[in-house]
């Protein structure tokens, strides 16, 4: 079989970067991770106080997109591609929890989005690859021949992501890394532009009880369908 498209979309704190990540190393693709656009975006807005004490106006910030660079570079140790503004590597920066106070309501404007996705389809032009997101089967990647569709329990998801964050030095309380997933679903799927669902002919993944390697399984299974 020849090179395909494969979108992953989900609710936050899934899983999705992991599978995704997972499956670009086993069929040799390359990885996107879309979300890492709408934080860099943020970031931005962050580090020169477009969003100040929590706010924001929407005109500021696609002034800001202007002077926004974004593109991906692929780490030589890991071979994961890594986010890069202005030519900096801000990986780290854009995981942080302030950027995730905020990146769901940045995502939310309609230029910004326009913006956004108009690139992501540019990265997504060439087979083989593989994207996630929150709109990558519904709107980024239409075309894709494998579109899955990720859930777990919510409980579930903030311990998960939870532990990442303190495995990563990040000192954060579970309660608010749950307030934040609740949140961030609640906007991500009431959104007016292209809102957070599952796309009709994607397949649902509920990893809630599942590893990785049973994850894994469960989607090189649906590409070996394809073929
Ligand atoms: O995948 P993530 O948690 O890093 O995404 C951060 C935010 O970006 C998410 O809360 C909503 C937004 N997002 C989006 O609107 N569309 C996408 N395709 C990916 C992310």
């Amino acid at each position: 079989m020849g090179k395909i498209t494969i979108a992953i979309d989900g609710y936050s704190s899934c899983g999705k970067s992991t599978i995704a990540k997972g499956l670009a190393k086993k069929l040799g693709y390359i990885y996107i991770d879309s979300g890492a656009m709408y934080r860099a975006v943020t970031l931005y807005c962050m580090q020169n106080k477009i969003i100040k004490e929590g706010k924001f106006s929407e005109g500021e910030v696609l002034k800001a997109m202007n002077n926004i660079h974004l593109a991906f570079n692929v780490n030589s140790l890991t071979h994961v591609s890594e986010m890069c503004l202005n030519g900096i590597n801000v990986e780290k920066e854009i995981r942080e929890m302030d950027v995730s106070e905020y990146v769901s309501p940045i995502s939310a404007i309609k230029g910004v989005r326009e913006k956004i996705v108009a690139l992501q389809k540019k990265f997504g032009k060439d087979k083989g690859i593989v994207m996630d997101g929150r709109d990558i089967g519904t709107n980024v990647l239409l075309d894709a021949e494998l579109k899955i569709f990720m859930t777990a329990d919510p409980a579930v998801r903030a311990q998960r992501r939870w532990k990442e964050l303190k495995e990563k030095g990040m000192s954060v309380s579970l309660d608010d890394v749950k307030r934040n997933l609740e949140l961030r679903d609640h906007e991500d799927t009431h959104r007016e532009h292209n809102p957070l669902r599952k796309a009709e002919d994607a397949v649902v993944l509920d990893n809630t009880h599942l590893d990785l390697d049973e994850q894994l399984i469960f989607a090189e299974k649906l590409v070996n369908s394809l073929e």
